[in-house]
């Protein structure tokens, strides 16, 4: 196993504005696995393993560089982890805490725009885990859900088989209709009970945020993260 860029984070976060959310991202990524160093990239929070604790040798810095300097709204961070995802580059934590990160409010990291994320995130899943599937469904047939549905190529549209979820109201429609679609009919995707749905999935429910529940739904399904489902929220 080659691994070329080493990290190591403990984050200690000083924060105020949005108390929650610095929360869910130390825990998620001080929790993180090795293997989910890789499987959950795709998620809203960002690169598995943090810049600040990056390591790599200069030899791959210099094949996979050099950063994108492009300054406010750039998120170079995130570019310059997926370029070296891509060039076959590995993950792997340091356990041990090297880095205090004091985190504020004025940091670089909220001038990069939502969307942008988004859409960067988006076409790293298309590249990297849609292209190689078939078909799949998404788990979460709400707002989340279908704005992923909706970014999707063409193409990957076309293999969503269902959406699932939990929530009767949702499921009782029985179907979402893609009403921007130029289609005629506009395609309708069916809405199952996620006991229902098949594998493989992208969840798009936000991790840590159902008090455990999404997590014991994946487990009583048996499913493999990274094979049956990867995360994406
Ligand atoms: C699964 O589908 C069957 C057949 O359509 C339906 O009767 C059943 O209620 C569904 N299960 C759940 C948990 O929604």
């Amino acid at each position: 196993v080659q691994q070329l860029i080493r990290g190591l984070l403990d984050l200690l976060l000083v924060q105020r504005v949005p108390e929650g959310s610095t929360e869910r991202y130390t825990r998620w990524i001080n929790t993180l696995s090795q293997d989910q160093l890789i499987t959950q990239v795709y998620t809203s929070h960002g690169p598995s393993v943090v810049m600040p604790t990056w390591f790599c040798s200069r030899e791959w810095y210099q094949k996979v560089g050099p950063f994108d300097e492009g300054g406010k709204g750039v998120p170079e961070d995130l570019l310059f982890f997926y370029q070296s995802l891509r060039h076959g580059g590995g993950l792997f934590r340091v356990d041990q805490c090297l880095l205090v990160y004091r985190y504020h409010e004025k940091a670089a990291t909220h001038s990069v725009t939502e969307s942008t994320i988004w859409k960067l995130r988006v076409d790293f899943l298309q590249e990297r885990v849609l292209s190689q599937w078939e078909s799949f469904t998404i788990w979460n047939a709400g707002k989340q859900g279908r704005k992923l549905y909706r970014s999707l190529s063409p193409a990957n549209q076309k293999k969503v088989k269902a959406f699932c979820d939990v929530d009767e109201n949702k499921i009782q429609k029985g179907f979402y209709t893609y009403e921007e679609s130029e289609e005629r009919p506009k395609p309708k995707i069916q809405v199952l009970h996620y006991k229902n749905a098949s594998a493989p999935f992208i969840i798009c429910v936000k991790l840590d945020m159902t008090g455990g529940n999404l997590e014991e739904n994946l487990n009583s399904l048996q499913l493999k993260e990274g094979i049956d489902y990867y995360h994406f929220n």
